[in-house]
């Protein structure tokens, strides 16, 4: 029989009908779901036409998803969920690894697979720079042959699917560390970014009066067999926007500054070095926050 519910009475009946799910973890995170959205609508007391406009602006986001535009992940990313997620995982990591950062929505799985000390970019129209490094486990002993995917966008500040769509790939590719877990390869200085503001998730960030903008940096990928994976960047320390990231991406152990470097593999070429620490493998979970946007969407 229906009961007469109240504002706090709904919330059980819900919990009731859902208190059979078998699988133990669905039901945990859909009673903590239901709880704390439920709990939102009445702190904010939500009116109507105010819930309507919540779901034509979500309805608007799924849409927007294409195969190469995740519009749902960039919600997630510039309400900080994203960076949430990636720190709840890092705190479950048994072994210190290099902080994690976003895998955010260019990259692409299918990456050129290059030779160390090759450029990612296919023309050069700018000042190179090289970054080199090691990837190292917990202990610091370096990894051989982990594959490190790196994408960033061109000089001007644009990726290559902005420009060629889904056709060409530049500023991509893959390198396999050595024997000792070293790497090397030159790139241009990315230049600091809009996030995708023509869409929902834009319209949200102009209402909250914010600028929109990533600072400057490099996507790393990093996997070795028996590794956990690594989704990271470095950031550029002299970029504008490197305390105020639209996605929240930015940890102060990722911030680096090309500098001229007599260690570095190739002479007089402003040089980052870093080191990559990555932790072994846990059971269950691939650890990445995010995805090649055409393998949530069918084409
Ligand atoms: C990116 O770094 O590619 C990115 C991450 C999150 C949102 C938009 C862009
Ligand atoms: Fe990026």
């Amino acid at each position: 029989m229906q009961q007469d519910l109240d504002q706090f009475s709904v919330t059980e009946a819900v919990l009731e009908q859902m208190s059979k799910t078998p699988d133990a973890r669905l039901k945990q995170i859909m009673e903590s779901l239901v709880k704390h959205a439920h709990a939102f609508a009445r702190d904010v007391d939500l009116k109507p036409e105010e819930w309507l406009a919540g779901i034509a602006f979500l309805t608007e986001v799924g849409k927007t998803c294409t195969p190469s535009r995740q519009e749902t992940i960039l919600l997630s990313d510039t309400l900080g969920f994203s960076a949430l997620v990636n720190i709840l995982a890092a705190n479950r990591q048994q072994a210190k690894s290099t902080d994690p950062s976003l895998l955010g929505p260019f990259y692409r799985a299918a990456a050129p697979l290059k030779q160390l000390g090759e450029t990612i970019a296919t023309k050069i129209d700018a000042p190179e720079i090289q970054f080199y490094g090691q990837v190292v486990d917990a202990d610091g002993k370096g990894v051989p042959h982990a594959e490190i995917t790196v994408w960033q966008t061109d000089a001007h500040g644009y990726y290559d699917m902005q420009i060629h769509g889904e056709d060409e790939m530049d500023h991509r590719a893959k390198f396999i560390t050595d024997e000792n877990g070293r790497y090397h390869f030159r790139s241009v200085r990315p230049l600091g970014y809009y996030i995708p503001m023509d869409g929902p998730v834009g319209r949200m960030i102009n209402a909250q009066l914010r600028h929109g903008c990533r600072p400057a940096h490099t996507h790393f990928l990093i996997g070795a067999e028996g590794y956990e994976e690594l989704v990271t960047s470095l950031y550029f320390g002299y970029d504008q926007y490197i305390g105020t990231d639209t996605v929240f991406g930015v940890s102060k152990s990722l911030i680096i500054m090309p500098e001229m470097d007599a260690n570095a593999p190739i002479p007089g070429m402003e040089a980052v070095r870093y080191d990559f620490t990555i932790a072994p493998a846990r059971a269950g979970g691939s650890g990445r926050v995010g995805a090649d946007p055409s393998q949530l969407v069918k084409a």
